[in-house]
């Protein structure tokens, strides 16, 4: 009889197997997979176009896979909605970020929150007080992970006068909101100034020793190789290698795709 026992401490926490995505006639994912141990801050990495947005776009459900499996927790993702897959604990952050620059910080903030009080009209009319308080609950959260990372005194500034890199630390900080178990960041180093990328490398180390999990896409390697502590490389939408950052760098068959010999 086949042993299909799976101890708990070595399921990963995320897993997809067989993941396909075409648009028209392009292969964008083909059959590709990866694994996310707890705990880990694990990287993918590969040339332009090699399909990994798309991937974590499919990870997250925002596109919906032709087939394949995802798992978060050993349970099945793939049919779930993002925002009932944020409330399992896993949220995103985009390649491109995605801050409202019309709204202040602090109100970007407060939209990553899970189910903040007073969405419901009811709520605010028959329960005013208990809206009020929650309501200063988060905000205190926001302000607490803003100074976490050294965003507070831009509380309320419009969103839209950040920085690149600042917008990604909103990013962070708002996908921190919905008290995440693992967070999928797409570039999170890309069009951000040298000395910000450290501050932000820092505080992913800080946040991985408080228990979180991080998928990180990067085109910086020494963002990489700070960072991961394992690395999956795809390159034309299908997996090529996966091993430590040093293994990864130094396979031969990685230089040759990013270098695009044949
Ligand atoms: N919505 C879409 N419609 C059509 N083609 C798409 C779409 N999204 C991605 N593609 C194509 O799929 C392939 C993979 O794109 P993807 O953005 O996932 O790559 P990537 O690895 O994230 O690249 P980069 O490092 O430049 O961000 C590319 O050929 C791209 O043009
Ligand atoms: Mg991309």
């Amino acid at each position: 009889m086949k042993n299909n026992y799976v101890p708990m401490s070595t399921q990963p926490l995320l897993s997809a197997t067989g993941l396909c995505k075409t648009f028209g006639g392009v292969k964008a994912v083909q059959h590709a997979g990866i694994e996310v141990a707890t705990g880990s801050i694990t990287g993918l990495i590969g040339p332009n176009g090699a399909g990994k947005t798309t991937f974590f776009n499919l990870l997250s459900n925002f596109i919906r896979p032709d087939s394949g499996r995802i798992q978060l927790n050993g349970r099945d993702i793939h049919t779930m909605q993002p925002h009932q897959i944020a409330r399992l604990g896993m949220v995103r952050t985009f390649q491109v970020a995605k801050a409202l620059s019309r709204m202040s910080v602090l109100e970007n903030m407060l939209l990553g929150a899970k189910n903040p009080a007073g969405e419901k009209i009811w709520e605010v009319l028959l329960k005013p007080k208990l809206v009020q308080s929650q309501q200063r609950e988060l905000k205190d959260k926001a302000m607490s992970i803003l100074t976490s990372v050294g965003l507070s005194a831009k509380a309320n500034d419009y969103a839209g006068g950040l920085s690149g890199g600042q917008r990604k630390l909103l990013e962070i900080g708002r996908a921190l909101m919905a008290d995440p178990q693992l967070i999928l960041l797409d570039e999170p180093a890309a069009g951000v100034n040298p000395r910000l990328i450290e501050d932000i490398c820092g505080h992913i180390l800080n946040w991985r020793k408080h228990g979180l999990t991080f998928l990180i896409i990067e085109h910086n390697m020494d963002v990489i190789m700070t960072l991961c502590d394992r690395v999956w490389v795809l390159a034309e939408g299908t997996n090529l290698v996966d091993g430590t950052p040093n293994t990864v760098q130094n396979d031969s068959r990685v230089i040759e795709a990013y270098l695009g010999i044949d």
